[in-house]
């Protein structure tokens, strides 16, 4: 790779901080209103494009105020969904949207952050991420945690809105390049339009054969 596109995946990985980052308080909480309200259109299209299969288990990696989680109980596939968050308002609001399902052993909530999953491995079918891997603090490391939690064949969606800046689209260029590099197989990436949103989708799967930089991750 080019030094100069080095230096830009570097700054595009680098994340976002501030109250998007971790909502806290009465201002955070206004977020987790605002994201529940504008957010639907991109969640329904995530939701829709992982086309869960009867019996999955599904990871929501910073689930916010728990729209796509409700989403995935109306869609009846999945057997378990778990969702974590490491911001606590966020995660008391997620429980609360999805209080009938969790009382029914469905949904689990957790606050926990994406760099301290402490889920074993092969243990989810489905991860997911919406508008949330901006944030992550360690991209290359937790997206390796991603791909070990994924069962061999696992799916991962990258779902995040596209706006017109430019650093939006190369953002997704450099997942384009870091899903690869931390032994994502089958990565691509396919636009959409959810009402009037541009949503990007990017896909990639935990390889099912034995070998590869998986390995290299786990020795
Ligand atoms: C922009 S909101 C998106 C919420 C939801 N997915 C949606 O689209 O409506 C980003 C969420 O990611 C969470 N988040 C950010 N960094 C995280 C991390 N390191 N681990 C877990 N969650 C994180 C934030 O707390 C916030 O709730």
């Amino acid at each position: 790779m080019l030094l100069q596109e080095e230096k830009e995946d570097e700054a595009l990985a680098r994340p976002k901080i501030g109250q998007a980052a971790k909502p806290r308080g009465r201002v955070g909480r206004a977020f987790g209103w605002l994201w529940r309200r504008v957010n639907g259109p991109i969640n329904r299209c995530a939701v829709s494009a992982l086309e869960m299969q009867h019996g999955e288990s599904v990871l929501e990696i910073g689930c916010g105020p728990g729209d796509a989680i409700e989403r995935l109980v109306r869609d009846g596939q999945a057997r378990r969904i778990v969702a974590i968050d490491h911001a606590p308002d966020m995660v008391d609001a997620a429980r609360t949207l999805n209080k009938v399902a969790i009382r029914e052993g469905v949904v689990d909530v957790r606050e926990c952050s994406v760099s301290e999953m402490p889920f074993r491995e092969g243990s989810f079918d489905v991860v997911l991420a919406v508008n949330s891997v901006q944030f992550w603090p360690h991209l290359r490391l937790d997206l390796k945690s991603v791909l070990r939690i994924l069962k061999p064949g696992g799916r991962f969606l990258i779902a995040m809105r596209m706006t017109m800046e430019p650093r939006a689209r190369r953002r997704c260029e450099m997942l384009l390049r870091a899903l690869p590099n931390a032994g994502f197989v089958e990565v691509t990436m396919e636009e959409a339009s959810a009402r009037a949103m541009q949503v990007a989708l990017i896909f990639g799967k935990r390889p099912i054969w034995a070998g590869g930089p998986y390995d290299a991750f786990v020795a």
